[in-house]
């Protein structure tokens, strides 16, 4: 019994159910080592390799749905020790550029979450970004160990634009070793979790099967929901931010379901120039005009790129008339315009920073900065998420340890695929497999 080394269910043993009854009332789903007893007593349980596993997000909803992990592959360290310490005791630290994977017996399947940061739009999706190639690699590699099922992960945008190549890549060599393959689209949010992660998953198989993918929508969870009882649970340490600091006195302007956004319009918009005490005081005539510019700058398009055009002077002169020269030299003055060749755009022209969520909805995706005040607050304290809240929104089990920096932690969790969404991966690749 080295994989899954999850302590027995206590309230299992506390009332002596058997294995079968248990399993079927649901109890042992939470308990991998005793699925793994029952499944290895009476039942062959379908094994799977995992290739660029991170801390074992996705491999833990398979484990879930009792399936059983023989073989992990990651090149970090930390993810290696989280996987070994939370999942199984067989996680290899490897740089899979380096390294083919060489397995005794050949695994039902075969998943894969290859890095996202050269497709993610979260950054600057950089066609030649090296990692990009790592994509097509877990095809290869995956295709290699040849499983029946194989499972690839990414984000949506990696199969847009001129990135498509590599997806496209990656099915191709998969089609050329005699798979079927089929791309299907899931959000998190349409699975229960209180997120919007919308994700792509390639399956990839050899099975003279064919199925329906379609997804069983549940609707999405309430953040409060989601988060009650966190208090007292391990990897809760929250960090309110310093009573009177710059981040403290922006959160307190920022309401349940608000940002802190120059470059949008509406009640959820906080701008820069509605929190004085922060960011400089400004007319009633110099609002006037950042706010002309904020709707402008998206409404009258000159480029065929980005989605908004900074404004000339002279669109500014025909609203603004004789007025328009002293307010631009005032707002440029106050930091609040600035030049862009010949024209003017907003300072601060991020889209949502502080974005502060609401208990009866659900977050934004859970990337690797959702412990940063700066990008995301609590609904109803002045502080970032804590590494435990996190966990419990992208899906982990409470009794998931995170022990390292919470910078890490926060790294593991973004980067990982939701357990849930892993364990409807692994209802998928069940059909396909058979039972
Ligand atoms: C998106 S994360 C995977 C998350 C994982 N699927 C989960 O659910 O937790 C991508 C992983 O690829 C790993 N990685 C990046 N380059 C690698 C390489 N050359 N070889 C092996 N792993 C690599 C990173 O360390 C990171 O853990």
């Amino acid at each position: 019994m080295n994989c899954l080394r999850r302590k027995p269910n206590p309230d299992v043993q506390a009332n002596g159910q058997d294995f079968v009854t248990a399993l079927r009332s649901g109890i042992l789903h939470r308990n991998r080592m005793w699925v793994e007893l029952f499944m290895t007593r009476s039942d062959t349980p379908y094994q799977f390799v995992s290739l660029f596993s991170g801390c074992g997000g996705f491999d833990l909803g398979l484990v879930d749905a009792g399936f059983v992990p023989v073989q992990a592959y990651d090149s970090c360290a930390d993810a290696i020790c989280h996987y070994q310490r939370n999942v199984c005791s067989k996680a290899v630290q490897a740089d899979l550029t380096e390294f083919m994977p060489q397995i005794d017996r050949t695994p039902d399947i075969v998943i894969a979450g290859p890095p996202c940061q050269g497709f993610s739009t979260a950054g600057k999706r950089d066609l030649a970004d090296e990692r990009n190639h790592l994509l097509p690699l877990a095809g290869r590699i995956a295709a290699h160990i040849n499983p029946r099922v194989i499972v690839i992960e990414n984000v949506t945008a990696a199969a847009s634009g001129a990135h498509l190549k590599y997806w496209k890549e990656m099915e191709e060599h998969l089609r050329s070793k005699d798979y079927r393959t089929h791309t299907l689209k899931a959000n998190a949010a349409d699975i229960g979790l209180s997120q919007t992660r919308r994700r792509l998953l390639l399956f990839a198989w050899r099975t003279a099967r064919d199925i329906d993918f379609q997804i069983h929508a549940k609707p999405s969870r309430r953040l409060d929901v989601t988060l009650s009882g966190v208090e007292k649970l391990p990897n809760h340490d929250p960090e309110p931010l310093a009573v009177d600091s710059r981040d403290y006195r922006i959160a307190c302007r920022i309401g349940p379901g608000q940002k802190l956004s120059n470059v949008r319009g509406g009640s959820r918009s906080i701008h820069t120039w509605n929190i004085p005490e922060v960011f400089g005081k400004t007319t009633a005539a110099e609002c006037q005009m950042l706010e002309f510019i904020m709707r402008v700058r998206r409404q009258e398009r000159r480029r065929t790129f980005g989605d908004a055009d900074p404004v000339s002077v002279a669109r500014l002169k025909k609203q603004f008339k004789e007025q328009t020269t002293p307010l631009i030299q005032a707002l440029l003055h106050k930091g609040y315009l600035r030049r862009v060749g010949t024209d003017l755009d907003l300072c601060h022209s991020f889209n949502g920073k502080y974005r502060r969520f609401q208990w009866d909805d659900k977050a934004c995706t859970v990337d690797t900065r959702f412990g940063e005040a700066q990008l995301f607050l609590h609904p109803n304290e002045h502080r970032p998420f804590t590494v435990r809240e996190a966990a419990r929104i992208q899906g982990f089990p409470d009794d998931y340890v995170f022990d390292c920096t919470k910078r890490t932690a926060f790294r593991l969790i973004g980067n990982a695929v939701p357990p849930p969404m892993g364990r409807m991966v692994a209802g998928f690749a069940r059909e396909l497999l058979g039972r």
